[in-house]
């Protein structure tokens, strides 16, 4: 089974991005360490959403350059310059393909639809959450609505100088 993780900044209020779809409010908390450089080293690759894919793109460069990219959207290819391949497949069909092409270990990077998809096709054991002390009043939900129930349970949580909470969950299937 692929290795699948998600790793993700999410306000005090639970929004991913802001009302303009921006990350913007995250640069003031950038400059502690949070260990993404030995977290990023470990992924073979990278699973997003297409409005993520965009904002990605307004970057000068893209930041995932050498990893494999995968684009989930039903509306077809985007750009097509190979940066990332546009997958209109459900959560388990990439991720298996992935596996077999030597990619065990993903990363769904965002945002909620492609989590909640890993989540409830029951690929996904392990959630690291970065909690940023900003409430933001409206923007982006994290959490979708999803198909399934499931427990979490708390195995570590950092409280950074920065004030930002890091919390890593296990998740199993709920009952009830
Ligand atoms: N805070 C963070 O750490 C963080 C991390 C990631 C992203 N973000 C931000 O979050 C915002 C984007 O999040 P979002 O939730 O609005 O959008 P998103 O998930 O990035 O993109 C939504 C689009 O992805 C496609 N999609 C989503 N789930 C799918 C599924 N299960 N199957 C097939 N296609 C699927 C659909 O594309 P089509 O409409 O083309 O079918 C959908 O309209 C951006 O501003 C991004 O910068 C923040």
């Amino acid at each position: 089974m692929p290795e699948v993780a998600v790793y993700i900044a999410h306000s005090l209020d639970g929004c991913i991005a802001d009302a303009e779809g921006s990350i913007g409010w995250l640069a003031p908390y950038d400059a502690c360490d949070y260990g993404y450089d030995t977290f990023y080293g470990r992924i073979d690759a990278l699973v997003m959403g297409a409005a993520t894919y965009r904002e990605c793109r307004r970057a000068a460069e893209w930041p995932y350059r050498g990893k494999a990219t995968m684009v989930m959207t039903k509306s077809g290819r985007i750009d097509d310059d190979g940066l990332a391949v546009f997958d209109d497949r459900t959560a388990v069909e990439i991720a298996y393909d992935l596996e077999r092409a030597g990619l065990r270990r993903i990363w769904v990077v965002g945002g909620g639809g492609p989590i909640r998809a890993f989540l409830d096709a029951g690929l996904v054991r392990r959630l690291t959450t970065f909690v940023i002390p900003v409430i933001l009043g409206s923007g982006t939900p994290l959490w979708k609505s999803g198909t399934r129930r499931w427990a979490a349970t708390l195995e570590r949580s950092v409280t950074h100088a920065n004030g930002v909470v890091e919390m890593v969950h296990t998740v199993t299937p709920a009952h009830g």
